[in-house]
């Protein structure tokens, strides 16, 4: 634990709106790490918004990007990587992960990933007439595959991003 280097690479996985950017950032600075962010290297590459690749090109694409996407950095030096919310949820992206890294769920209430995702608009799986009700059938079909990760982590509304970090590092 007093190293600064890991092994494997941690890999935050959880819903929309637990955190996994903010603490992902904050936990590769604590551990001297670098951070990937898996949204962002599909865009980075697509030179589109996630909303915008789910228009043109479609949901089954954007999950093919974030396979290769997830391959290639689970590929490299061990480093703190976040996914997107659905990257878990395919098997083989699962099987990726449990292979090269350590899964880490940010576990949160439904409540508090409503209060964080609601009001913005970069999310296109919330592009729906009833965006809570979207949310909260999202959290019900995946918190099962999400407690399938190596640790859970909860992070709660009176937990700071540092807080949380800091809660991730000790389960390691
Ligand atoms: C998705 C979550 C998003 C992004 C895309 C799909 C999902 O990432 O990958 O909109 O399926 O839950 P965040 O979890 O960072 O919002």
């Amino acid at each position: 634990k007093n190293r600064s280097l890991l092994t494997k690479s941690v890999v935050l996985v959880g819903m929309m709106g637990a955190g996994k950017t903010a603490v992902g950032r904050a936990l590769a600075h604590m551990l001297r790490v670098p951070f990937r962010d898996s949204d962002a290297e599909i865009v980075a590459a697509a030179q589109m918004s996630i909303a915008e690749i789910f228009e043109r090109d479609g949901e089954p694409f954007f999950r093919r990007r974030e396979t290769e996407v997830l391959t290639r950095l689970l590929d490299g030096p061990p480093a703190l990587l976040s996914t997107g919310g659905g990257a878990f949820l395919q098997d083989r992206n699962r099987a990726l992960i449990s292979e090269k890294g350590v899964s880490v769920w940010l576990d949160a209430d439904l409540d508090l990933l409503w209060s964080r995702v609601r009001h913005k608009d970069t999310r296109p799986l919330l592009k729906t007439p009833d965006p809570y009700r979207t949310l909260s059938e999202l959290f019900e079909a995946r918190v099962p595959i999400y407690r399938k990760a190596d640790i859970a982590v909860r992070t709660d509304p009176s937990f700071s991003i540092e807080d949380t970090a800091r809660a991730v590092r000790a389960a390691l």
